[in-house]
């Protein structure tokens, strides 16, 4: 049984067939999913999916991308959602340095302001960090949001950016890229990282793991980053499945 903790099933490549994709990942032993919103469209979308399907949750929160859009209301409309019993986490939010719609100064204002938002609530956040890992840790460290935690999203970091995840109360999570060929960091990584802390994902409709490389992927694929992360920790698929779904429960306040 698995628990798929980042699925964007509110992103257009899914509208036509989502019933579809979505009883393709019960067939595979997907239990629950967390779909994650990250600007207007995809929020109001992500609350309407948790209304239609008993085992979906989201995530509210402010892609690092579109920070220029973010606006106070915006920061009070997630406050208002996340009182939703099914809402169980902040994001994504984060830094993005990869795309430069959004400069620097003001991704990280937004990110700053909604690790506030999320202490206040009392909600563990969820991390998207592209190409920005050592301003990640600094913002993280000065918020203080060890106090709530969270996860680091499809991590991409090194074993010394990990670490001090870990240290600061937080969870990683591994999606597709540590199936491929050439990972090798990520699989070092995910070594080191404790079972009790450790998460799996799809991230789809992006990042499909091998042998799907560069299709749309879908929550049914999380079974192969569970079957590479048990061969990495050398404990059965069972074991490993077992506890990330705990892993998850337990930081979202699931039963
Ligand atoms: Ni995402």
């Amino acid at each position: 049984m698995l628990f798929d903790t980042h699925v964007h099933l509110n992103a257009d490549q899914f509208e036509e067939d989502i019933d579809e994709v979505i009883s393709r990942a019960r067939v595979a032993g997907v239990e629950e999913m967390v779909v994650v919103g990250f600007d207007e469209k995809t929020i109001n979308k992500a609350m309407e999916l948790i209304e239609k399907y008993e085992f979906l949750y989201a995530a509210v929160g402010w892609h690092p991308v579109d920070a220029v859009d973010m606006k106070e209301e915006h920061l009070e409309w997630i406050a208002e959602l996340s009182k939703h019993p099914k809402v169980v986490a902040i994001g994504e939010m984060g830094l993005d340095y990869h795309w430069d719609k959004s400069p620097k100064d003001v991704q990280k204002d937004v990110f700053r302001r909604q690790i506030r938002l999320a202490k206040k609530l009392q909600m563990p956040i969820i991390i998207h960090d592209r190409d920005a890992h050592h301003d990640i840790v600094d913002i993280l460290k000065e918020e203080n949001a060890q106090e709530i935690g969270g996860i680091m999203h499809c991590f991409g970091g090194d074993l010394a950016i990990a670490k001090e995840c870990l240290e600061m109360n937080f969870h990683i999570s591994f999606g597709g890229p540590v199936t491929f060929k050439n990972a090798k960091t990520p699989k070092e990584v995910a070594a080191q990282v404790p079972l009790d802390r450790l998460l799996i994902e799809t991230d789809c409709p992006f990042l499909a793991p091998h042998p799907f490389r560069g299709k749309r992927n879908e929550p049914a694929h999380v079974q192969l980053v569970a079957e590479k992360l048990a061969e990495i920790k050398e404990v059965s698929y069972d074991e490993l499945t077992e506890k990330t779904r705990e892993n998850a429960k337990k930081l979202f306040s699931i039963n």
